[in-house]
């Protein structure tokens, strides 16, 4: 077990990528909250985890709000006493294939809000307490999108090379901590989160959204290769790992 005894924070967590992490870790042996808007996912997440014989626990958190954040960490100090693994997986694409010109600065609002700022939040209250446990490994995730190239989002795109510019610093502060940050862009993941997009640019476009998912899924990887990538970085391995990380 490669994270025996470790306590992550995966946001997130409720389904998709963090989901899928979520349940590795906790097979890896590690102690798992799960911080998630979506509180039905989430706490099913946890119940399969512990049916599993693992060990989690789902803490509501608006990442975008920086109580909730606040909270999520006191209730990881008072349950776990440490903080070990954060990864940041909380994310939304609002305004897929909407032109700049037509783009609603409400919407652009929402998705920094929750993939910029609710990155920024969670790594702002994780770093105290990972320093007071030792050390640790923050995961950053990003995007392909706006990092090595477009998003079908103006928003997302520029959300997420704003997360991959934070890690940039992140990094440079933290390191004296003993706290690793990696930047991870996922590829095309069959996630509610890609399939709605998908079905969104579809529409859009006068086609059939249906008929768009259904054609997309067969290219679309599992989040679980993503959730084994994530897994090697917490582990004693990611110390010979990249900053930046892409995967399937
Ligand atoms: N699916 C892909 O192809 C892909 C590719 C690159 C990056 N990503 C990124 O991976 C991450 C996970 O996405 P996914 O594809 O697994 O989709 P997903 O929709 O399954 O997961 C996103 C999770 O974030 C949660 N969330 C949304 N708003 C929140 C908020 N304000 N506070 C807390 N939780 C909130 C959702 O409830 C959901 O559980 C996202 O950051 C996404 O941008 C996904």
């Amino acid at each position: 077990m490669r994270l025996q005894n470790k306590i992550a924070v995966v946001t997130g967590g409720a389904t998709g990528i963090g989901a899928a992490t979520a349940m590795m870790y906790a097979r890896e042996g590690a102690k798992v909250v799960i911080a998630d808007v979506n509180e039905s996912d989430g706490t099913a997440t946890v119940q399969s985890i512990e049916e599993k014989g693992g060990t989690a626990k789902f803490v509501r958190t608006d990442v975008s709000q920086e109580p909730d954040v606040a909270a999520l960490v006191e209730a990881v100090q008072e349950s776990f006493g440490r903080l070990d693994v954060l990864v940041t997986c909380a994310g939304i694409l609002l305004g897929a294939a909407i032109r700049i010109d037509q783009f609603e600065a409400d919407a652009w609002d929402k998705v920094i809000r929750v993939n910029l700022r609710g990155t920024f939040l969670c790594t702002k209250h994780a770093v105290p307490l990972m320093e007071k446990s030792g050390g640790g490994v923050i995961v950053l995730i990003a995007s392909g999108a706006g990092v090595t190239g477009p998003s079908a989002s103006v928003a997302y795109g520029a959300s997420k090379g704003g997360v991959r510019g934070l890690g940039f610093t992140l990094k440079h502060q933290v390191d004296p901590l003993n706290i690793r940050v990696h930047v991870v862009c996922p590829g095309n993941l069959n996630t509610p989160l890609k399939l709605r997009a998908i079905a969104e640019i579809a529409e859009r476009g006068g086609e059939s959204p249906e008929a768009a998912v259904a054609a997309a899924r067969s290219s679309l990887f599992s989040p679980e290769v993503v959730a084994k990538a994530l897994t090697d970085l917490a582990s004693d391995a990611g110390a010979n790992a990249e900053d930046l990380v892409f995967t399937k």
